[in-house]
């Protein structure tokens, strides 16, 4: 199967996703996409208009008919829903523990998945981080990263992100979300979260987002020497 452009950044909460495929995708000038992000962006649109989260097609319907975008803006990567600026919005608790109810839909995730393929082609080059990305959504990627951290670290992360971005929220509520996101992440049907099989993994319990970037690009660029001198 011919590589594509992308490379596939996959992990659970708090294993440094997010920061560190920006900054990849920032050093190598490559589009960032955040498919977390989508998926959030959707569950808010369902909560705002009060529907009915076990109406699974109606949800799916939700999927077809919403305008999400992506845009980066200096450091920073702001998300559009349906033309209106949800970055914000979208990392709120009640976003945050709805999110698996959309996410576990297949039909739902099948639109989703569209439109990353769409984003990531559009692209020269393009880092997609997620949970699915190096398994379903570009199993041709040139590379695929699995990043993991102990489960205290990866809470504790998560916890100085939400109080950075200014909501208040105790170290027990994010245990618990993420002990809950985990299990339902890693056991649903479709598309759990797995590593790829040709996927590398990378621990990043005690690694600065500096050193794991900095690894990831180490390997992609030693890959590129090595396919370079094939010719
Ligand atoms: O912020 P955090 O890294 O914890 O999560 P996220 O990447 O924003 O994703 C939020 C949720 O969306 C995840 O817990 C998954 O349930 C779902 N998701 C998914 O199912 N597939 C993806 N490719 C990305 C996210």
């Amino acid at each position: 199967m011919k590589k594509s452009g992308v490379i596939a950044i996959d992990g659970p909460a708090g294993s440094g996703k997010s920061t560190v495929a920006k900054e990849v995708a920032h050093r190598l000038g490559f589009l960032y996409i955040d498919t977390g992000a989508m998926y959030r962006a959707l569950t808010l649109k369902a909560i705002n208009k009060g529907m009915d989260f076990s109406d699974n097609e109606a949800l799916v319907e939700l999927s077809k008919n919403t305008d999400i975008e992506l845009k980066e803006s200096g450091d920073s990567l702001k998300v559009y829903l349906d033309k209106k600026d949800v970055s914000h919005k979208i990392r709120s608790m009640e976003v945050t523990t709805k999110v698996k109810l959309l996410a576990s839909l297949k039909d739902v995730r099948e639109n989703m998945v569209k439109l990353q393929r769409k984003l990531g082609s559009l692209s020269s080059g393009a880092v997609l981080e997620g949970r699915d990305i190096g398994t379903v959504v570009f199993p041709n990627a040139a590379y695929k990263f699995y990043l993991d951290a102990s489960f205290q670290t990866r809470v504790e992360r998560r916890f100085r992100e939400l109080k950075e971005k200014g909501f208040s929220i105790s170290p027990e509520e994010i245990e618990a979300d993420v002990r809950n996101r985990d299990a339902s992440d890693m056991t649903r049907k479709v598309a759990p979260l797995k590593k790829a099989e040709d996927a590398k993994v990378i621990d990043t319990t005690n690694m600065t987002v500096e050193e794991v970037a900095g690894k990831i690009l180490e390997i992609v660029k030693k890959w590129h020497t090595s396919f370079l001198a094939l010719f």
